[in-house]
């Protein structure tokens, strides 16, 4: 019986991360028998200290399950045209697996662009519009890591979403688009809120599941949830103190809902062992061990 990551109406991401990479650690330990061995490139641009801090830990996870990884750190003053080149490299580097560019870029290298080089086996963040579509589609190998690292947070709490209404909050292509796109294959009846929604507090009081990515701290407050609903914080934002805070008012939450990620130590760990996940996908992909169309019911 696994541990349960559902504690006090927190749902403990950490531990939902180490159930992930213990299975993805037994798979690479089998590929490695067989002299496959994993391997991924981060492509960093810049002085971002969130994003040098993010990459950190992926390269620490990635440690934890035997897979190579390499962080390549370009300077601010990176023109498009190195970046591209930096990317080119990589896809045709072919002791590679997979390759990511972690955002956000400086002004001015076209954040679209720069996603689009990647090729579409090694885009490990299924970023790519060719692994979007997919996704839309309901047929790709490869989807972004923080919606589905929500999705089997859902799956391991044993949340049956038939018959469900789920909001999300944020329309971004790295979380709130695929996000929606997810939750409605799992049979849920889906709304995505954003800046321009009205009445948003009246949308989350409908909700029972809430996701929440905007990046504005304490955006949704605990009176406006439905008791018994579950919220995923994808938020996270440096307060002026130092401390790290999410998109919802965890306090006013808790206890309200029946399960609230926390932050940190909820989304976080799950995106990343998600991204491990999708490694080893771009790893077996590559090498035809898995089909590029995937025939989901
Ligand atoms: N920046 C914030 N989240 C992400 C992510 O999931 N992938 C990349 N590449 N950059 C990010």
């Amino acid at each position: 019986m696994e541990h349960s990551i559902l504690v006090d109406g927190v749902i403990d991401g950490r531990q939902a991360a180490r159930i992930v990479r213990a299975r993805v650690k037994e798979e690479v330990t089998e590929l490695r028998a067989e002299g496959i061995h994993p391997r991924v490139a981060f492509v960093r641009v810049g002085e971002d200290a969130a994003s040098e801090t993010y990459v950190r830990a992926k390269a620490r996870a990635c440690g934890w399950v035997g897979v190579r990884s390499e962080h390549i750190h370009l300077p601010s003053n990176t023109t498009q045209q190195d970046l591209f080149a930096t990317i080119d490299r990589l896809n045709s580097d072919n002791d590679l697996d997979a390759l990511l560019v972690q955002l956000p870029l400086p002004d001015g290298l076209g954040g679209r662009q720069v996603l689009n080089r990647v090729a579409v086996d090694k885009d490990v963040d299924g970023f790519h519009p060719e692994n979007l579509g997919a996704l839309v589609a309901g047929c790709g190998p490869l989807e972004p890591c923080t919606p589905s690292g929500i999705m089997r947070l859902i799956e391991m709490l044993g949340v049956d979403l038939r018959g469900k209404r789920a909001l999300v909050v944020g329309r971004s292509v790295i979380v709130g688009r695929p996000m929606y796109n997810l939750l409605v294959r799992g049979h849920a009846t889906v709304m995505c809120a954003h800046r321009h929604t009205p009445d948003l507090a009246s949308l989350v009081a409908q909700a029972d599941v809430v996701v929440v990515a905007t990046g504005v701290t304490g955006l949704i407050r605990g009176s406006w949830i439905k008791p018994g609903a579950y919220v995923f914080d994808v938020g996270i934002t440096r307060q002026a103190d130092g401390s790290l805070a999410g998109d919802v008012c965890f306090d006013e939450a808790r206890g309200r809902a029946a399960g609230v990620t926390p932050v940190p130590g909820g989304i976080g760990p799950m995106t990343i062992a998600q991204l491990l996940s999708n490694t080893l996908t771009c790893a077996k992909l590559r090498r035809g061990l898995i089909e590029r169309t995937i025939h989901r019911a």
